[in-house]
C-alpha cells in the first residue's frame, strides 16, 4: 500500500490568505515549506488511485504527483473519492473532478445528502461519476486489493450547517474514520476527530499507520494568538497537547504516527518551537505536502 499525503494542511491552508500568524508568515518567507489543504491519495499497484477527500487545492496537488498525471489523452489514475465528511476543505475539490473523467464517489448517507443537496456539485455528470453510499463498520473495496472499513469517530456537521449550538463530539455519519487494509498491512486516516474516547484508542493501537488530526497545538491557540474565536473544542478538533490531548492520549500506539490535517496556528510547525520538541520526543511525525509512507 502506498499513501500519498497530497495536501497536509487543515482548512485554509499554510499559509492562509488572509493569516498573517507567526507560521504564515514564516511560510511565506520560505522558512517553512507552504502546505496544501487536506487530502491523501492511496494506492495498492502504483496505478490505480483512490483520493481520501477532495481539497480546494486538488488541481495543484494533482499537477505536483507524476503518479496522478493521466495515462492516456483523456482519463486519470484517480479511481475514486471516499469522503471523511462535509467540510469545505474536503469536498469543494469536487468541483475541480469535473471534466467528464468518469470515478467511484463514495460517502456516508448523510454526506451524499449534503451533496445531492448542493447543486453545483451536479457538474459531476451522473453518468460518469457513481456516488455509492457507504455504510459505518460495512468494509468496501474502492479498488481491488485494498479495504476500507468506515467508522465513526466523535466530531460535528461542517461550519456551513451548524445552527445555534451544534453538538461538538457526535457519532455518526457527519465525520468519519476510515481503516485501510492490504496484504497484511493496515493504517488508519482520520484528519478529524474531537475527543479521543478508550474504545477509538483500542482501536489505534495496533495499526502499522496512524495519520490522525493535527490541526492544533493548544486548545486556545486561536483565542491565545488573537487569530479567531474558536477553541479546538469548538471546531471539532481534539488538540495535540493537554491531558486529553492526541499526544497522551496515543502515547500508546505501537505503529508509525503522523499528524495530518494541520492548521497554520499551530506551532508545531516551527521546527525549533517546545510544541515540535514534545511531538517528536513522543514519536510523532507531521506530515508534509509530497510525503509517501509505503507499507
Ligand atoms: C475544519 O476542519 O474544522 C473545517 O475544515 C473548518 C472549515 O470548514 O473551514
Ligand atoms: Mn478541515
Ligand atoms: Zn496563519
Amino acid at each position: 500500500m502506498r499513501l500519498v499525503v497530497l495536501g497536509a494542511g487543515a482548512g485554509g491552508g499554510l499559509p492562509q490568505w488572509n493569516c498573517g500568524c507567526v507560521q504564515c508568515s514564516a511560510a511565506r518567507a520560505g522558512l517553512i515549506p507552504p502546505m496544501t489543504q487536506s487530502t491523501l491519495a492511496v494506492s495498492v499497484d502504483g496505478r490505480d488511485w483512490v483520493l481520501l477527500n477532495a481539497s480546494p487545492d486538488l488541481r495543484q496537488q494533482l499537477a505536483a504527483c507524476p503518479s496522478l498525471h493521466p495515462a492516456s489523452l483523456r482519463g486519470s489514475p484517480v479511481k475514486a473519492v471516499v469522503l471523511t465528511n462535509g467540510d469545505v476543505d474536503h469536498v469543494a475539490g469536487l468541483l475541480t473532478l469535473r471534466e467528464k473523467t468518469g470515478f467511484t464517489l463514495y460517502a456516508t448517507e448523510t454526506t451524499q445528502r449534503i451533496l445531492s443537496d448542493n447543486s453545483v456539485f451536479g457538474v459531476l455528470d451522473p453518468t460518469l461519476v457513481e456516488r455509492r453510499t457507504i455504510v459505518l463498520n460495512r468494509p468496501f473495496s474502492p479498488l481491488a486489493g485494498l479495504t476500507i472499513t468506515p467508522y465513526a469517530v466523535p466530531g460535528k456537521i461542517p461550519l456551513y450547517l451548524e445552527g445555534e449550538m451544534p453538538e461538538l463530539d457526535m457519532m455518526g455519519e457527519q465525520t468519519i474514520g476510515l481503516h485501510l487494509q492490504s496484504g497484511g498491512r493496515d493504517a488508519h486516516y482520520i484528519p478529524g476527530c474531537a475527543t479521543l474516547p478508550d474504545w477509538l484508542v483500542e482501536r489505534l493501537t495496533l495499526a502499522d499507520v496512524v495519520l490522525f488530526d493535527g490541526t492544533i497545538w493548544r486548545d486556545d491557540e486561536m483565542p491565545r494568538s488573537g487569530t479567531g474565536s474558536k477553541t479546538g473544542a469548538r471546531m471539532g478538533h481534539v488538540a495535540m497537547s493537554g491531558p486529553d490531548g492526541s499526544l497522551t492520549r496515543l502515547s500508546r500506539l505501537q505503529g508509525r504516527r503522523i499528524y495530518t490535517h494541520v492548521n497554520n496556528t499551530n506551532s508545531a510547525l516551527m521546527p525549533e518551537s517546545p510544541a515540535r520538541a514534545a511531538i517528536a520526543a513522543a514519536g510523532w511525525e507531521i506530515a508534509g505536502d509530497g510525503m509517501e509512507v509505503v507499507l
